[in-house]
């Protein structure tokens, strides 16, 4: 266990992450303690680990350079057995690029990447990625930064539930339940496109798996969204069992731009592993038929460190969707959160995430699709980063804007969350709607209230 037992609550969150990082054994097994005691104008650190003991006082005069100066410490000093080594040095948190757009306005591009480099101990090569994500989000969005809003609908069923997922979903074949949300889903988005006369920028509508409930219930809702016209509007239409004819028919009546179909990976066995029911031939027909009968960008989703699987079994699922050829290509890397099977089954620390994240990235590169935007989670594994690439020319607007806070995104459905951006781009506020139906249905009052409230601070 990784215990921080001595310290502010900043340094408690910070050190915890890092420590996690860089000795993931401790995460689940032995016992790894860090003390931060300030003394006067010293903080004394102390870092145990297992048998072994590392201390060293630091000079104390701001909080922040004590904190960089003890994560320094931790990264490029301690050595030890259990130790790994990442490219990521000091740099932790969830949204990288956001930090560095930030660093940019401050210092520039030159002296952001040698600060990445020199004060986080980031990998050069991992500062050149970073760097390159950067430019290309500010050449797509600096000019609606602060500027018009985008809608997130939530649909949160899906016919069975995949091993390794930790969002909350329902049923499908629960047709009460899907009828009932979908009345308040309705009320909800009526509230927010009745409150904001401006169209939005980009629509997304996500799951769990919006294309497992029936038609007509997803053409009510389409049917409120098709006087808007967004330059982008994606529907996840995740589980390809659920694509058909009619229902690719439906959609061509609307004005969606984008689908998503997401393999997760190409071998059948780590398929059926998962609890994944479809094959990879589903993948290969759902993708010709979208193909065939629509002009939609088609996305797909993939994860690294699914069942047992290492290179070979991440080459095959390459060579198989570098063939098929969609615009966007999405890499995550598992994540074992509370609330997925295999989180309670297997344990988080194992598997050689590094090597399948790089032989991804030049995988991609070969391909030549290249990275548009990066965030990482809480608990995932290796260390490692979902990045999504792009085709050049189809970089996904909404995947920026909602990683980066470019402007406001209003959520609308259960457990989807409204960001509010003020004009100048500074994000002002965020709420959540409750994450369960029960809540969401009856304290739906207090949803609107939120809105009510707050949407005015962006009109
Ligand atoms: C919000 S999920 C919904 C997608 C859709 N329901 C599906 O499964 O195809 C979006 C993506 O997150 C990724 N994802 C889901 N659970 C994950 C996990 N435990 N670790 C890493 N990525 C995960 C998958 O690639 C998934 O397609
Ligand atoms: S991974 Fe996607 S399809 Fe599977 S249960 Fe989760 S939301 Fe549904």
């Amino acid at each position: 266990m990784i215990r921080i037992v001595k310290g502010t609550d900043s340094e408690i969150h910070t050190f915890y992450e890092l420590l996690r990082i860089y000795f993931p054994y401790y995460e689940t097994s032995g016992e790894l303690f860090l003390s931060i005691e300030t003394i006067g104008d010293i903080k004394k650190a102390v870092l145990v680990i297992g048998e072994d003991r590392f201390e060293k006082d630091f000079n104390f005069k701001d909080e922040y350079e004590a904190k960089r100066a003890i994560a320094s410490w931790i990264v490029r000093d301690i050595e030890h057995d259990s130790k790994e080594d990442c490219l990521w040095g000091t740099l932790t948190g969830t949204r990288p690029i956001k930090f560095l757009q930030k660093q940019r306005r401050l210092l520039g591009d030159e002296k952001t990447k040698a600060y990445l480099i020199d004060e986080y101990l980031l990998s050069p090569y991992m500062a050149d990625l970073l760097m390159d994500i950067a430019l290309l989000e500010s050449e797509k969005t600096d000019g609606i930064k602060g500027k018009g809003y985008s809608l997130y609908i939530h649909i949160p069923f899906c016919a069975t539930r995949c091993d390794y997922c930790s969002y909350p979903t329902i049923r499908s074949d629960n047709l009460d339940a899907v009828e009932l949300y979908m009345d308040y889903l309705l009320k909800e988005l009526d509230y927010v496109l009745g409150t904001i006369k401006e169209d939005p920028t980009t629509i997304y509508i996500g799951g769990g798996t919006p294309t497992s409930i029936p038609l007509p219930m997803l053409s009510k809702l389409l049917d409120r969204l098709t006087n808007l016209k967004p330059v982008e509007f994606t529907l996840e239409a995740g589980r390809p069992e659920t694509i058909d004819e009619n229902l690719l028919n439906m959609l061509k009546e609307y004005p969606v731009t984008r689908i998503s179909i997401n393999p997760q990976t190409m071998v059948d066995e780590t398929l059926k592993r998962v609890k994944r029911p479809h094959k990879s031939e589903d993948i290969k027909r759902a993708y010709d038929m979208v193909r065939e009968l629509t002009d939609f960008e088609i996305n797909m989703d993939l994860i690294l460190g699914l069942g047992d699987e290492g290179i070979p079994e991440v080459a095959h699922t390459f060579d198989e969707i570098i063939a098929l050829n969609p615009e966007n290509i999405t890499i995550h890397v598992l994540s074992l959160k509370n609330g997925s099977k295999l989180f309670e089954n297997e344990g988080v620390y194992t598997k050689n995430i590094r090597r399948m994240q790089n032989y991804s990235m030049k995988r991609m590169d070969e391909a030549g699709y290249h990275p548009y935007y990066l965030y990482r989670q809480k608990r995932i594994m290796g260390n490692g980063s979902n990045i999504g690439f792009s085709r050049e020319g189809h970089d996904n607007l909404y995947n920026m804007i909602m990683m980066e806070e470019i402007h406001s995104v209003l959520g609308v459905g259960m457990s989807s969350t409204t960001k509010l951006v003020d004009k100048k781009g500074k994000t002002i506020r965020k709420f959540s709607n409750f994450r369960n139906m029960r809540d969401y249905t009856d304290r739906f009052g207090e949803i609107i209230g939120k809105k009510k409230r707050y949407l005015g601070d962006i009109l």
